[in-house]
This record gives structure tokens, sequence and C-alpha cells, in this order.
């Protein structure tokens, strides 16, 4: 999302000496040709002579950038909507109609702002790449161009309990079944695999923190059973089936004394400060701390769902940690045990991963069932000379003890930032996507951008003072390439892969490949994607504050040209782009296109009406399907 996090594009020096010596120590262990090899290391548009420009290994014709009111992809290509907020999923119910909108109605309904997509093949265990169930995120709503006389500024008190009642119901998440006929994606309107997930679903709550009496509610006494998910933001898929879905932060939906609260410096550690931004507690009193104080704790989890059951109850499964998880991709161990990766973006927050303690049988699906009840949560330290560690979030571990405020797990996972603030992690750019190249096994963390960093904050990963490019780091798992790697291992090596920003422009200090061109450069990554091959895909969010559209690039991340982005597809006005997804045969990238128009004061001036382009409508969130026009392997 990006309206919590308002920034305006400012230009500041840079700390160059930390990436010089940062690739100094790279020429100095050993063992990472492949960064030696590649055009990244040296510095950037030096002007020397370069006679061969390096050929990336994505076919398209790079799109020329272009930010108006509508989307753009590269030429040869094509960019639908598949489907979009308000759009009917059950047999019988008409299109969306704005003047008529009710949250009962909008229940039924996709989603508004689509960020997190699955696609999960029909049937199941399939590799169907032409029918399949779209399961999305719809992280929040952008009320400023949902209702007119609406802006950022007067809400909660310009919404009505109406309008309250349409934002809750529009968030949460969205599973549709979709069908590709002659090239074009459809929903299958009258499926009985359609379903949302709102913010009234009720959730299962397993793993080590549930039943702990911070859990436990006047609607939940056994501290078991939640109600509802909201914030979801991006998410993983699990090769038993089931996506994850993370929520990123429940802060602003609660209002009340913060101070006065019994966990006053849990929820103050996790930025809750009573806001009601969107005014629910007039609808439900349970966001009211006063009147029902634990129910913050039962929000910032991982939830479970299982898509293929439209009968199964999702399950937040605290083993995962507490924060703001932007995702949580999953990785197959070599060993057959299950890793998670996991960030939490805000500023100088952490990366996380998980491992499970039983191995998965892709023989036996249902030993995935509850896998992810038992398990090590740990935290990434990034360390001077190219490691990462990942410390244990284990009670009883150095300071995670009774003593030092950590009771039992239950209370690690609660407090899972506190926890992660004693081991003495690694604070983060804002950590947003983090995810595996299924062909290397190396593993991506995409850092947005941090305005706050300054040079006394700076460390060996995050080497910009007020960062507000963003920058991609790559974690290097021992053991192997591909399959071989140990993603269970106490120790990584990391590098920098790219640093976002104009490369043209010394003072942002941007690193990408040398050839990159003026439309390739990037700025904000969010969340990426990898195609059958291995090539990265990144998508951002970010670059309205600096007047260009949110995209979609394509990256190799090996071979002569890593580290050299080109520009795919081009979001319109106030839109960011997220949550790059592949079908298994690599000619449908799905991506999601979050809040257009959300760069308007309000419906009053709004900027885009995409994608109807009705007048009196509003700007509708959707999914995208970028295929090629002949229909083979996007970028192939
Ligand atoms: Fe929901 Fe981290 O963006
Ligand atoms: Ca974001
Ligand atoms: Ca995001």
């Amino acid at each position: 999302m990006s309206i919590r996090h308002p920034q305006s594009p400012h230009i500041r020096s840079v700390i160059a000496r930390r990436v010089s010596r940062r690739g100094f120590l790279l020429g100095s262990t050993g063992g990472l040709s492949a960064v030696a090899a590649s055009g990244f290391v040296g510095s950037l548009f030096s002007g020397a002579a370069h006679a061969q420009p390096a050929q990336s290994s994505l076919t398209f014709t790079e799109l020329t950038r272009i930010y108006d009111a509508t989307h753009h992809v590269a030429e040869g290509y094509r960019a639908d909507v598949v489907v979009a907020w308000g759009d009917p999923m059950a047999a019988g119910q008409g299109p969306f109609d704005p003047a008529t909108m009710t949250g009962a109605d909008l229940a039924g309904r996709f989603g508004y702002n689509c960020d997190f997509i699955a696609y999960m093949p029909l049937p199941k265990g399939s590799q169907n790449s032409d029918h399949g169930l779209l399961c999305v995120n719809n992280e929040y709503a952008s009320a400023n161009v949902m209702f007119p006389g609406v802006t950022w500024d007067n809400m909660p008190g310009s919404l009505s309990d109406a309008d309250v009642a349409v934002i809750n119901a529009s968030v949460g998440h969205s599973i549709v079944e979709v069908r590709r006929t002659d090239g074009r994606w459809a929903v299958v309107q009258d499926s009985p695999f359609n379903r949302r997930i709102t913010m009234d679903s009720e959730i299962a709550i397993s793993g080590p923190a549930a039943g702990h009496p911070w859990m436990r509610t006047s609607y939940d006494p056994e501290g078991r059973l939640a109600r509802g998910t909201h914030y979801n933001c991006a998410g993983g898929i699990t090769p038993w089936g089931t996506v994850l879905s993370g929520e990123e932060g429940a802060y602003d939906s609660f209002g009340g004394d913060v101070a006065a609260h019994p966990q006053a410096d849990v929820l103050t550690r996790y930025d809750y400060d009573g806001s009601d931004y969107y005014g629910r507690t007039r609808l439900d009193p349970r966001f009211d701390l006063a009147v029902e104080p634990n129910e913050p704790h039962r929000f910032d989890w991982v939830v479970e769902i299982d898509p293929y059951d439209p009968a199964s109850t999702p399950v937040k499964r605290t083993a995962l940690g507490r924060f703001a998880h932007e995702g949580a991709t999953v990785w197959l161990n070599r060993d057959g045990r299950v890793v998670v990766y996991m960030g939490d973006d805000s500023n100088f927050e952490y990366i996380y991963r998980f491992v499970s303690d039983a191995a998965y049988d892709p023989a036996d699906p249902a030993s995935g069932r509850d896998i992810l009840d038992a398990g090590t949560l740990s935290v990434a330290r990034f360390n001077e000379d190219g490691s990462v560690d990942w410390l244990p979030l284990v009670h009883g571990y150095g300071p995670l003890t009774a003593e030092n405020g950590f009771a039992d797990q239950a209370e690690v996972l609660l407090k899972t930032r506190l926890a992660a603030d004693a081991l003495g992690a690694t604070p983060m750019d804002r950590p947003e996507g983090v995810e595996t190249n299924p062909v290397t096994g190396r593993v991506y963390a995409l850092m947005t951008k941090n305005k706050k960093i300054t040079a006394e904050k700076l460390n060996p990963v995050n080497t910009r003072p007020e960062n507000l490019y963003g920058h991609i780091v790559e974690l290097i798992p021992p053991g192997g390439t591909g399959l071989d790697a140990d993603h269970a291992a106490d120790r990584f090596e990391w590098d920098l892969f790219v640093l976002c920003g104009n490369p043209r422009i010394a003072a942002q200090g941007a690193r990408f490949h040398e050839d990159t061109s003026e439309n390739g450069w990037f700025v904000n990554p969010d969340n990426l994607g990898f195609d059958p091959k291995g090539r990265m895909f990144v998508a951002t969010d970010g670059a309205n504050d600096f007047d260009m559209a949110d995209g979609v690039y394509g990256i190799d991340t090996e071979g002569p040209a890593r580290a050299l982005p080109k520009l795919l597809f081009a979001a319109p006005k106030g839109a960011e782009c997220s949550s790059p997804r592949f079908t298994p045969d690599g000619t449908t990238l799905f991506v999601s296109v979050q809040h257009p128009a959300e760069d308007s004061e309000s419906l009053a001036e709004v900027t885009t009406l995409w994608p109807d382009f009705r007048p009196g409508g509003l700007p509708r969130p959707a999914v995208v399907a970028i295929q090629r026009m002949d229909g083979g392997e996007v970028a192939s």
C-alpha cells in the first residue's frame, strides 16, 4: 500500500563509500564469481567506451516510459482486465453499480485494492494454465475515490455508516474461478469455488499463541477463533495447495487510548495509535480498545486459506510471527522442511524466516495440513563480512527469557518485533516482497524505501541516507544452487542486487547494470515473481511520487545482463503494481493494479476512471493478465 506511507521526492547525496567497500569485500570472499562477472561491479555510466551492450534474455521490446490515465504494455503484448472491484461472483448478480452499492452486496463481490495473487490450477495438483482459481488479497479501500466529498484528510467524519460498511465489505480476500478461452481470461461467475473472506469471516487461530490469554475476547473466550482478516497485502503458495495471506498491520483500524491499554508498550511498538482511521468503531465496538482490549492481538498474523475447499475455515498460523506481514513465500527445502520468507513492511523493520520442524511429503499432501504450526521463526542479522545470520526467536534463547518480559513462546510470537529488537536484528529500509528464484535458489528481498534513515542509522545492507528509492538484497543460501541450496542453514551470504533510482543522476546513488536504458531503471520495488526460467519480474509502488508510472520490470538475475531491468507494463495514474504471478506455462503474467486514481484529492478531480472510463463511474482496482499477442511464453 502507499497511502499510509506518504512521501514526497527529494534528492540527497549518497554515501558511495559503503557501496565501494562492499564491492571490495565481495571481491575478496571468492565463491561469488557470478557477481564479479556481472556488469554491476564498477561505476555505472562512467562514460567509458562500451562497444557491445549486454543482451537481456527477456525478448520483449521495452515499453517507452509513459504515465497517464490508462495502462500500457510492451509492443506485441496485451494486458486485459480479468476482474475488478465490485465484479459479480455469484450466479444472478448484476454488474457493479456504484449508484446502488451497499456493504451487504459488496461482501459477495470481488474486493477492492487487489494485491497478492495466487493462480491455483484446476484440477488441484495439475499444471493447467488455462483454468484455475485466482486467490487475491484485497488490502484496503481508497475512500477518497469511492465516495463524493471524502478526502484522506476529512476521514472518518466524512464517511457515513453505509460508506464504512462498503469499505469493510470490500477488504479481505477474494477467490474466483477463471478460465482462458481463445486467449481471453474470464471469471466463471457461478462457480462453487467463488468466495469472499472478509472482516467478519470466522478464522481459526492455531500455533503457539492460540489460546493465550491475550488472544481471548468476549466473542471468543478460548482465544482460538478470530473474526475476519484485513490489510491483507502479499502472500504465498504452499506445495499442498493452500495460499498464505499476510496481514500487514491493523494499527489504524482501532480507536481509543493506547496509553491506557494493558499492553501499551506492545501496541506502540506495532504502531497502534488509536486513530480509527475508517471509523470502524461506529459499526463494530470490538475495534474500540476500551471495549475489547485483546482484539488487536488477533491481527497482524499470516492466514492460511484452502481455496479448493470453499467450506474450509481459514487459519491464522501464529508460529509465523506477528508483525506487518507483507507476504509469506514458501520454499520446500532439500530435506523436505518448509521454509517461509517474510518481510515486515515498516521503516527499520526486519526480514524473517520460518523453518518447519517436520518434513513435508509431496506424496501425501495431508502432511502439510498443520505443518506451519511447529517450527523455528528467526530474524536476519546482516554482517559487514557479507554473511547473514538467522537468529532464532525461540523462548529461552539469549535474552528471550521471562526476566526480560518474554514469559513463554507464545509471548515471543505475540511480541515478535520486541523479541527481534532484543536479538539485534538488522533494521531494514521497509522490507516488502521476499521470494526465492526457482532456478538458482537465491532469495531476493525488496526494500521499498525509507525516508527516515539518516547517515547515523546506515548499516551494511542499507547504505543510503533518506533512501527514497529502495533497493534489492540478494541472499545466498549455502549448499549449492537450485534445489541443492540449504534454506534452513543458520548462515547465508548476502549481496546488493540493485540500488534503485535514476542512474543518470549521480546524487541518487543508483546501481543497475550499466546498459540499463532510460526506460528500464525503477524506484520503490514492492513485489516480485519469477517466470519458469527464473527471470525476475518486479512490481513497483511509489513511482508516482516522482511523477512516473508504477510498473512491472523484467530482470535477469544471472549471466551478462544480470541486474539489467526492462519495462514491460505501466500502470495508470495513482496506481501501484503488485504481486506479479505467472501461470505454470509462463504464457500469462497476472498483476494487480492497486488504487488507481488514489493520487486524486477527491472524486471531484479524479485523475482517472480506469478501467471503465464511464462518466459518473468510479476508478476500480483490477487484476490484469499480460500475454503475448501470439500466445507464447512471456519474455521468451
Ligand atoms: Fe501492502 Fe507492503 O504494501
Ligand atoms: Ca508498498
Ligand atoms: Ca506491498
